[in-house]
């Protein structure tokens, strides 16, 4: 089986459903919790890992309650943990989340001891890394990190995936350019060129001031909307939505980038990824929590058969 890595956090999802966010001063009860693993890294790593990728998560746990939990969630799977680390006198990474009655998310994060990845982290886990198909990265960690871990895929000749999330309007396109793939959403896409996403125009404008600094291939997920790839030699493909009763969007723009990394790293055929990615971020929407809502490879492709065109 071809092999994936995740450099990238984890985090602890204190997920709240909500009627309304709180007004300052006011205390206001809402009606669900749910607790459970997260991070972008870790959702992209167990959406991959369901569906039956081999995966090798490189990150960094606290050493509080939930660190050891996360690594045997991540086993769970069946992900290699060799490279997740706990540091010292730090906590996890932890995100409260908030889910309004429209299913829409907002995430705070709190990274704890995901600011402690770094480049010499890579460096440990080189002789692994080097065997990977394809590494998967997202913003919850250094940049420097990030950074070095595409110097490090370009010097293997591994290929890249960068997903911009959170975005950091700060990020070096020049590395991005560096990538095989650049995966932002809407928003991020709007912070980091500074141009209006509202409509699919505005978003293949704003996709193409990237493409212009040199990207070669950039999806841009626009949840209920798709997804739209543009390339560097100018051909384009949206990829139509799925139409679900969404209840809970947490983890579905990871969703697709695991799923879309597991169908590429064995197809290597971009629009059947894309469209297998939409289908399972579809899918995750349709149940609440981030892993929660990850259907498995059996529930996955029994959905894929009555939606396929
Ligand atoms: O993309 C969703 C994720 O963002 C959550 O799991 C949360 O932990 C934050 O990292």
């Amino acid at each position: 089986m071809k092999s994936i890595a995740v450099i990238g956090s984890n985090m602890v999802d204190l997920i709240s459903y909500t009627h309304r966010m709180p007004k300052e001063g006011e205390t206001l009860e809402a009606p669900s919790f749910r607790m459970g693993c997260g991070g972008k890294g870790a959702n992209q790593a167990v959406a991959a890992a369901k569906l039956g990728s081999s995966v090798v998560m490189v990150s960094k746990v606290g050493d509080d309650m939930f660190a050891d939990n996360t690594i045997r969630n991540f086993q769970s799977y069946g992900i290699d943990t060799k490279y997740v680390q706990k540091v010292l006198h730090t906590s996890s990474g932890v995100a409260p989340i908030f889910v309004n009655p429209s299913s829409q998310n907002s995430i705070l994060i709190i990274k704890g001891a995901n600011e402690f990845l770094k480049p010499a982290d890579i460096d440990k886990a080189a002789e692994t890394l080097k065997k990977v198909e394809l590494i998967v990265l997202q913003l919850e960690v250094p940049l420097e990190t990030v950074y070095y871990a595409i110097e490090f895929a370009n010097k293997h000749n591994i290929k890249v995936l960068l997903n911009p999330a959170p975005a950091v309007p700060e990020l070096d396109i020049e590395y991005a350019c560096r990538c095989d793939f650049f995966i932002p959403n809407e928003t991020e896409l709007e912070i980091l060129v500074g141009k209006p996403v509202d409509t699919i125009e505005e978003i293949r404008d704003a996709a193409k001031v990237l493409l212009d600094r040199g990207l070669s291939n950039i999806i841009v997920t626009l949840g209920a909307r798709g997804s739209l790839w543009l390339t560097k030699d100018g051909s384009e493909l949206l990829v139509d939505p799925i139409k679900v009763d969404a209840i809970d969007t947490s983890g579905a723009g990871d969703a697709f980038i695991g799923c879309f990394s597991h169908y590429f790293v064995q197809s290597g055929d971009v629009e059947f990824s894309m469209k297998k990615a939409s289908m399972f971020a579809a899918m995750s929407v349709t149940e609440k929590g981030t892993q929660f809502s990850y259907p498995s490879i059996e529930q996955f492709n029994e959905f894929a058969e009555k939606h396929a065109n």
